[in-house]
């Protein structure tokens, strides 16, 4: 018969051995089981006399503590590292991932757009918006361009397909929105349109037949030419910053009387041609429904790519389509 003491000694090896829990769960069965050596040596204890069977039985059941401790300390280990391995097996590789990918930033004309309406905005007016679709009525009928009118002709208009022939367009400039707005609004309205528009141009370093303007327009009660002079160099100071000044050109436009250009100075001495401006006429205050003997409005319309390209020294307008991330990236 096995002595106890070598049942836990071999069992401390088998144990030792046993690589799985599979293993050890077999080592249990040989060493604990129906059929394992102490269960034979504790069936063996009836065979003895008393004195000898207490003194064997308290050996075997310290063996049997020992043996159980044993197991569970390996099973307690082949867990552990059935559990490390599992996890190194189901590991997930995170580091691409904590990579930010580079985010982009706004188009330069987006940025120039909301720059804009934020200048404004700091002055007091509201941002409208019109469709990019337009009828004929708006675009030219409102502004008291008469069907025929020569004036027509400095649009290069791109007509749609849509109703009657010439009925319907692509506005050629944002001035539609103003009668848009005065025929919703009670004055004083003192609103910005930035917009898209469209024009038969070819594209060069000046022109392409997509472009963007921000109209301006006041109506109020004793509006004056002065208080448009005085809000275009607001207007320049607010943007440019100082050292800008501006100033009007007498010039022609069917929507506004008197009508001028304006342009801005810039601190080295030099002009630019920025925009078109004058008092609303009161044909056009009349077709909106606004009572020109009560009201009296000024217009403003300037084109926002030209502005980008002068703020941000950009030479030629076609850098701004052709999606170049080289050139994007720098403004
Ligand atoms: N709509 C004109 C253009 O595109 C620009 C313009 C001129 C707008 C005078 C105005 C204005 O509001 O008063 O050529």
């Amino acid at each position: 018969m096995a002595e106890p003491e070598q049942l836990v000694v071999e069992a401390e090896r088998q144990a030792g051995a046993a690589a799985t829990l599979d293993e050890l769960s077999a080592v249990r069965t040989a060493m604990t089981g129906k059929r394992s050596p102490l269960v034979a040596a504790r069936k063996a204890l009836g065979a003895l006399e008393p004195d000898a069977r207490k003194q064997a039985g308290q050996a075997l059941n310290a063996a049997k503590a020992a043996i159980d401790g044993i197991l569970s300390t390996r099973e307690a280990e082949l867990s552990a590292a059935a559990r490390a391995e599992r996890l190194a097996a189901e590991r997930l590789d995170l580091t691409e991932v904590t990579e930010q990918p580079a985010s982009g930033h706004l188009h330069v004309i987006t940025q120039t757009w909301q720059e804009l309406e934020d200048v404004f905005a700091g002055m007091g007016y509201r941002v409208a918006e019109g469709p990019e679709i337009e009828s004929e009525w708006y675009n030219f009928g409102a502004l008291n361009f008469p069907l025929g009118h020569p004036a027509r002709d400095m649009y290069d208009t791109l007509y749609v397909d849509y109703g009657e022939p010439g009925s319907t367009l692509l506005r050629t400039h944002t001035s539609p929105v103003q009668a848009r707005v005065m025929e919703n609004q009670a004055p004083p309205v003192y609103v910005v349109a930035p917009g898209r528009c469209f024009r038969q141009d070819t594209a060069d370093a000046t022109h392409m037949p997509v472009f963007h303007q921000i109209e301006g327009l006041v109506v109020d009660r004793d509006t004056s030419l002065g208080d448009l002079a005085g809000t275009i160099e607001a207007f320049t100071a607010a943007y440019f910053g100082p050292g800008f000044t501006s100033r009007l050109r007498p010039s022609y436009f069917p929507f506004t009387e008197p009508s001028a250009e304006f342009d801005i100075q810039r601190p080295d001495g030099t002009w630019l041609e920025l925009g078109g401006c004058g008092m609303v006429h009161p044909n056009v205050l009349e077709a909106c429904g606004i009572d020109p003997e009560r009201w009296q409005g000024f217009a403003f319309g300037f084109g926002i790519d030209r502005l980008a390209l002068i703020r941000f020294g950009i030479d030629d307008l076609r850098e701004l389509w052709t999606n170049d991330l080289r050139f994007l990236r720098q403004f």
